[in-house]
């Protein structure tokens, strides 16, 4: 046992908790396992509620600057953990990451213009592109010997074409939970130099990685990668603070950082949530150590699917090297998506996330968070082996 009791039954029904919300289990799914929103079932570090709380005794919530530790807090945090120095004025702040992501589609390509993705990826890129009315470009991922790798030829050809403009990374990629090495982010970044591609880079689960894996940033490979790179970043998955919580985006080129303020202005982003933000200082400046024992926690309950998996012989686990979200490939079943969805939700009480949601290569696969009590894990899985004996 840690100083940290992730064991603890915390009720996330008694407050509108999307994860066990019936917008999102469906009529009838309140009693399923809740393992479909990327959010963790664990209390927060005890810094964060400290410093909430002091927040909360001072009564008065009129309109505030941010705070001036904010920034160097995550400025610390990069380069502690991350061996990344980004200089203070590169760094924006954003409502969310989805926000950020979405404003770097809007503001750096027009219309029609391509966007690259590479699925099985998350499914609110899909809706960021379609409702900027942007061009879906699809370089799904390569799934070779349970290991999800990149296609390089694929992109080459995908950004040479004139109407791509951006990649979406997602880097440690959701679903699949890679952590993009140096050399494959340095083999990619060369490509979207020689053909005029913006790397905007989702990175937010960053700062969950499994030991024997480093996340690399994108941007701080080299400085010309750097120049054309949009980096978005919050604590908001590490910490389990998304409903407290605001981004941060890295913008190391100049114009189109003036170009992010400048739209900022226009849409009058410009309020500071005061619990949000005394959270996300608590959090990098005195969060560290249930940080790591929250992914040691994690690495039992992945160790736990692991052994679970290995009695099931059609069920495989994709080895996740980040991120508290495994990927299971169902395909040994042979079922279509709808009735391997049917299955699992009917026969294991399983409210995990349809693997097509990510893409048509997801067909077969399921995305279950992971982040709950072991006990409930185990529960999930003993119901999972009774569905599968008897699909
Ligand atoms: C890769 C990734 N990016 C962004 C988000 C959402 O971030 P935010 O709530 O800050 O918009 C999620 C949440 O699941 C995510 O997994």
């Amino acid at each position: 046992m840690t100083q940290f009791d992730f064991d603890k039954p915390v009720d996330r029904r008694a407050v509108p908790a999307l994860k066990t919300h019936r917008i999102v289990l469906g009529d009838g799914g309140e009693q399923f396992f809740a393992a479909g929103v990327a959010d963790m079932d664990f209390e927060v570090a005890p810094p964060i509620m400290e410093a909430l709380r002091t927040r909360l005794d001072h009564s008065v919530f009129g309109y505030e600057a941010v705070p001036g530790g904010l920034v160097p807090a995550l400025q610390n945090w990069l380069s502690l953990r991350h061996g990344w120095d980004v200089p203070a004025e590169q760094i924006l702040r954003a409502p969310n990451a989805l926000n950020s992501l979405a404003m770097a589609v809007s503001l750096f390509t027009g219309p029609g213009d391509g966007i690259i993705v590479q699925p099985p990826v998350f499914f609110d890129f899909y809706d960021i592109i379609r409702e900027n009315h942007r061009t879906l470009v699809r370089n799904p991922l390569i799934l070779d010997g349970g290991r999800y790798e990149l296609d390089f030829d694929g992109f080459e050809a995908l950004a040479a074409q004139p109407a791509s403009k951006i990649l979406l990374l997602c880097n440690p990629h959701n679903p699949v939970g890679r952590v993009w090495t140096r050399a494959e982010l340095t083999r990619l970044g060369d490509i979207c130099l020689r053909h005029g591609i913006l790397v905007v880079s989702d990175d937010l689960h960053a700062d969950i990685v499994y030991p024997g894996h480093t996340y690399q940033p994108f941007a701080a490979i080299s400085p010309a990668f750097a120049k054309d790179s949009v980096t978005v970043l919050s604590p908001a998955k590490s910490f389990n603070i998304a409903s407290c919580c605001s981004a941060f985006t890295v913008v190391p080129d100049a114009d189109r950082r003036a170009a992010f303020q400048a739209e900022n202005s226009r849409l009058t982003v410009n309020k500071n949530n005061a619990f949000a933000n005394v959270a996300m200082e608590a959090a990098y400046r005195e969060g560290k150590p249930w940080l790591e024992a929250v992914i040691r926690y994690i690495q039992g309950n992945l160790k736990l699917l692991r052994d679970r998996l290995t009695e099931m012989p059609l069920v495989n686990l994709i080895e996740p090297e980040a991120t508290f979200l495994a990927w299971i490939d169902f395909r040994g079943l042979g079922l279509d998506p709808d009735h391997l969805h049917a299955v699992l939700r009917q026969d294991a009480r399983w409210a995990a996330t349809r693997g097509v949601s990510f893409g048509p290569e997801g067909a077969g696969f399921m995305r279950l968070n992971i982040a709950c009590r072991r006990a409930l894990l185990a529960q999930a899985l003993d119901n999972l082996e009774d569905a599968v004996q008897h699909s």
